[in-house]
Formats: C-alpha cells, sequence, structure tokens
C-alpha cells in the first residue's frame, strides 16, 4: 500500500531546492546538493542519484554520478538495460511500484520496492537523470513524481547555464 507524502513537506523541499540552486556554483555543485536534500528529507527516497550519459560513447552509456545510499554495482549502465535505460532512452519519466514485477529492473539493493527515474533535459536532449529508490512500495505518488521532475528540471537548466558560460 502507498503511503502518501506530505504536500507541506513536498512544498517545503522545493522550495530548499530553489535555495540550493541559487547557491551553488555549478551544476556538478546542485546534483550534489539535491541528492544530499532529497535523501535527508523525503524520508522514503531511500537512494537517491543522478546517472549521466558519457558524452561521446556510442552506443550510449549512463555513469553513475553523485549519489546518496547504499553502493550499486551498476556504475555504468546501456541504454538497453534496467529502468535507468528505459527512462534515457524514451526521455519519459519511468516510475515502477513494485520493482520485484518488472522485468527490466537492475537490483541494487534487496531492500528496494519501488523506483523512479527522471529524465534530465539539457536543449531538448537527455543527458542524464534522476533515480530514486524507495524500500516501501509504490512510494512515489503525483506530488513526488512532480517534485523529482521540478529537481531534474533545475538541473537541466542549470547545466544549460554553466555550458553557455563555458563558451
Ligand atoms: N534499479 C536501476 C539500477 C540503478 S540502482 O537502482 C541504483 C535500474 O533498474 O535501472
Amino acid at each position: 500500500m502507498a503511503i502518501a507524502s506530505n504536500p507541506k513537506k513536498i512544498d517545503e523541499v522545493r522550495k530548499e531546492a530553489d535555495r540550493l540552486n541559487s547557491a551553488a556554483r555549478t551544476a556538478d555543485q546542485l546534483m550534489e546538493s539535491i541528492t544530499l536534500l532529497l535523501n535527508k528529507e523525503m524520508l522514503k527516497y531511500n537512494w537517491v542519484g543522478f546517472y549521466m550519459l558519457e558524452p561521446g560513447t556510442e552506443p550510449p552509456v549512463l555513469v553513475l554520478g553523485h549519489y546518496q545510499g547504499a553502493m550499486t554495482p551498476h556504475t555504468r549502465i546501456p541504454l538497453n538495460q534496467g529502468i535507468c535505460g528505459a527512462a534515457a532512452s524514451s526521455g519519459k519519466t519511468v516510475v515502477v511500484d513494485d520493482v520485484n514485477n518488472d522485468p527490466r529492473y537492475l537490483a541494487c539493493s534487496l531492500e528496494t520496492k519501488s523506483e523512479i527515474v527522471v529524465p534530465v533535459f539539457m536543449r531538448g536532449k537527455v543527458v542524464g537523470e534522476l533515480d530514486i529508490d524507495s524500500h516501501f512500495p509504490a512510494a512515489f505518488g503525483t506530488d513526488d513524481r512532480e517534485l523529482v521532475e521540478y529537481c531534474a528540471q533545475l538541473v537541466g537548466k542549470r547545466l544549460e547555464k554553466d555550458s553557455s558560460v563555458a563558451k
């Protein structure tokens, strides 16, 4: 059974993500602080991490970036594997209420019951994703999905900004 996240908490965390975005000097710093924020404040978000597409690698591969939670054996994921691969290749958020019933699932921890993966876009192209695992089944409702998509968008916009400054 799903346990809904408190909407007030979601709103507070969204505002804190905005503050972290203002405080971060780079997209990389923002990604690190978002993993810390979501893992600390959202009690059902037991593993929070970014996978980013490795530039220039063919076929494309997602590489583990900043994360909070248990070590994972999946540090490099091709686009045809896992829930992570499905989200990056489709460019769509994937929510899995029961990972043990999804044949795509690549196990990270035996405790994981549900997962959400949200693509990060830079100028309309997928460049990575924000992946969250929960020890609770069906942990990601509509409000959670909106929060995670909001955080992924902040990172995408920040990557765009960083790359235009670098030029
Ligand atoms: N479960 C993911 C792999 C990454 S770990 O959850 C950290 C997947 O199925 O793609």
